[in-house]
């Protein structure tokens, strides 16, 4: 016989969708429940995201989570654009109203995030297998799962918030669902080394073989991204090489990327995914879960993080006040800034990346573009306002 309990909101995933949610239900005085089926090292240690907007800090500082953020995380006034062989500087600070971005890894809010929830008694499984949701257009959905020890556990709730990434089991649940999809005819290599950034700030680099991106996870640690087929292999890539093409993208007078040991090495796909709606029932969708955006405009974290805000300030109307309102709007007002994202996104990526088999009519478009984007303050201001964050939402405190 399966171990029942009961909670207000099952969360499915410690991503960092999952632990913000219910770092901001507690605040609300709402219980929950995270299961997630990989183990907790595992979580802590996935290389991902890295840049986030203005108001992502402003959120994570406002809710008790800046303390680390604060004396780890590094503050951008923006960012460089290169190509035809010159760099230029977008200072979003002066071009916006004072906005910033900060680099602070993912694998830094996750471990933050499971830190101040098992301190403040908070329940999150890790390492479950067999994590299914049923019942959510009833009153009660259910969260089984079976536990690291083997023990079958069945949760009964009250709304079931599905944070479990593109490939989790909560999209599904959602019948009708209308999906918007792009895949990229390339994807990214990433790597991290542990060379300090011979940069300042994050360069986008667009050179005829490919895109390239420096950045950083520290100022011993540099973070770097090459363009490359979409089914490459790692295998083809030993570090001489990647460093070689990092230094041809990057070329620039009496200036090199600084080189050391690699430490990690990974292929990303790209795609654009938007699912909608966002919510069935009792079943909020949130993150990667619901929509996935290519990492070239920085935006994938961040949304997440947005998305959970407007989650959490619905369901405590909902459970602490016994009002729909906010959950009805949740898909509609997430959609909004997903879409949003998503044109960012893609905008940013087109203009970049060289797409195999392109002309020369292709690449006069992305070069009139970039060349428009570093003259003009109108077209700057646009890139600024996006990449740094546009209409950050608020947790109702
Ligand atoms: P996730 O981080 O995916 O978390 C979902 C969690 O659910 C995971 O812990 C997963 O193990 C768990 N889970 C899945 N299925 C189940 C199940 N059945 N039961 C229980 N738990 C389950 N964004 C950027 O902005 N910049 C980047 O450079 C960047 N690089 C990326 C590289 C990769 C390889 C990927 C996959 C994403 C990248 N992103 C990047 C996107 C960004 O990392 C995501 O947008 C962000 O992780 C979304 O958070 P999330 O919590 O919604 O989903
Ligand atoms: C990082 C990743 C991105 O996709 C991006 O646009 C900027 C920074 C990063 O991993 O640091």
């Amino acid at each position: 016989m399966p171990v029942t309990s009961r909670t207000q909101v099952g969360i499915v995933g410690a991503g960092p969708a999952g632990l913000l949610l219910s770092h901001l239900l507690a605040l609300a005085g709402v219980d929950s429940v995270v299961v997630e089926n990989r183990t907790r090292a595992y979580c802590e240690a996935r290389q991902r995201a890295g840049l986030l907007e203005a108001g992502t800090v402003e959120l994570l500082r406002s809710v008790g989570l800046g303390k680390r953020l604060d004396a780890e995380g590094i503050e951008h006034d923006g960012i460089y654009l290169q190509f035809l062989g010159e760099r230029h500087h977008l200072n979003f600070r002066e071009l916006t109203d004072g906005r910033w971005v900060t680099v602070y890894a993912q694998t830094e809010i996750v471990k933050d995030l499971i830190a101040a929830r098992l301190a403040n008694g908070g329940a999150i499984e890790f390492s479950c297998s067999d994590v299914s949701v049923s019942g959510v257009t009833s009153d009660r959905p259910m969260l089984s799962y079976t536990d690291s020890s083997g023990v079958a556990h069945e949760v009964s709730c009250d709304v079931i918030a599905g944070c479990d990434g593109f490939h989790g089991v909560c999209r599904p649940l959602i019948p009708d669902l209308q999906v918007s999809e792009r895949t990229y005819p390339y994807a990214w290599l990433g790597i991290l080394a542990n060379a300090a950034p011979s940069t300042d700030e994050l360069i986008y680099s667009r050179h005829a073989d490919g895109f390239a991106l420096y950045s950083m996870r520290s100022p011993e640690v540099s973070r770097l991204y090459l363009q490359v087929a979409p089914d490459e292999s790692l295998d083809r890539w030993p570090d001489d090489r990647i460093w070689a093409e990092l230094q041809k993208r990057f070329a620039l007078d009496g200036w090199s990327v600084s080189e050391g040991p690699i430490t990690d090495k990974s292929v990303t796909a790209m795609r654009s995914f938007v699912a909608a709606p966002m919510r069935h029932g009792r079943l909020f969708l949130a993150g990667d879960a619901a929509h996935i955006v290519p990492p070239t405009g920085a935006k994938g974290l961040n949304l997440a993080l947005s998305d959970v805000v407007v989650l959490a300030n619905a369901l405590r109307a909902l459970l602490k006040e016994g009002s729909w309102k906010l959950a009805d709007a949740y898909s509609d007002t997430c959609l909004r800034r997903v879409w949003r994202c998503t044109h960012f996104s893609w905008w940013m990526t087109s203009m970049l990346h060289v797409t195999p088999g392109s002309d020369a009519f292709e690449s006069q478009l992305q070069l009139a573009q970039l060349s428009y984007v570093s003259s003009s303050r109108a077209a700057a201001l646009s890139l600024a306002e996006n990449y740094s964050g546009y209409e950050p939402v608020r947790f109702e405190l």
